[in-house]
């Protein structure tokens, strides 16, 4: 299914893998021009390229460390000059997350967080804000998480991270409503993804036993509800945090 009679270019944030790579794939398939961000995982970020052109689909890797002004400045510039001005800036990047306790947490861990999630955030809304300005359209979707609903612990760096991304989406939501450019987030459930491979099953039942649905989340049901949010169908939708989750926080 196509997200717009018009040609959308994506800027996808830690799109060599995880959740990243699968809404890239799922974007591109609408028919979007996608900027593949990485960091580290070139090959792997060129493997989703060439999954996309193998299927007709455009898509182009840029490395980027997406935490440094100078280089997500030079990130858009690249992306613009190589797919066009950016219409859906998708921001998905995340570093390590520890589990820790507070004894063990440090103003250090939870910058590292802050970076990823309210620092990044800044930098690439402000480089990309002015051609979706100038057009009159835009769509931002962050990914969050349902931490912030649960309150994990032993995580409460991500969890505050997580909580400020989403007032970030809904001030930004609010102040770019006026010209045309919807901010909203997706809140994933625990999805396992390449990082997840040694999870013990017992973790796994334990989760998906307090999840309505009774069992995980797949990257696609996250990357299907990022597509739906980047459609023009859904220009009347800002500020929003929407739960993939099988309806684990429904309480
Ligand atoms: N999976 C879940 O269960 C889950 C649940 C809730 C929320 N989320 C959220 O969903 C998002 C994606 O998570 P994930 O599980 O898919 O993560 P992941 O599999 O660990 O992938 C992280 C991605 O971020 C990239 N990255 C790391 N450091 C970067 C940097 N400094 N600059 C640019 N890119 C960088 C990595 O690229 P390289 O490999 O190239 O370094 C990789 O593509 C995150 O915001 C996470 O908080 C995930």
């Amino acid at each position: 299914m196509s997200i717009s009679n018009t040609t959308r270019t994506v800027l996808v944030t830690g799109a060599s893998r995880g959740l990243g790579a699968a809404i890239a794939l799922e974007l591109a398939a609408t028919g979007a021009h996608v900027a593949v961000n990485y960091f580290n995982s070139a090959v792997a970020a060129e493997g989703i390229c060439q999954q996309i052109t193998a299927y007709g689909g455009r898509a182009v890797a840029f490395k980027a460390d997406v935490r440094d002004e100078d280089e997500v400045a030079r990130l858009v510039q690249e992306v613009e000059a190589s797919l066009g001005t950016i219409d859906i800036l998708v921001i998905n990047a995340t570093g390590p997350q520890p589990f820790q306790s507070i004894e063990e947490q440090t103003w250090r861990s939870h910058l590292d967080q802050l970076e990823f999630f309210v620092k990044s955030p800044l930098l690439l809304l402000k480089a990309v804000l002015p051609g979706m300005k100038q057009r009159g359209f835009g769509r931002v979707i962050n990914i969050g998480s349902e931490v912030f609903e649960l309150g994990n612990p032993r995580f409460a760096n991500y969890v505050a991270a997580k909580g400020a991304q989403l007032g970030l989406t809904r001030s930004w939501a609010r102040e770019l409503a006026p010209f045309g450019i919807t901010v909203n987030l997706v809140a994933p459930g625990w999805i396992p993804v390449e990082r997840h491979v040694d999870a013990p099953q017992r973790e796994i039942d334990a989760y998906t036993a307090g999840v309505p649905m009774q069992h995980m989340g797949l990257p696609v049901d996250v990357a299907k509800a990022v597509a739906f949010l980047a459609s023009d169908g859904a220009g009347f939708i800002t500020g929003q945090s929407l739960a993939v989750n099988g309806g684990n926080t429904l309480n």
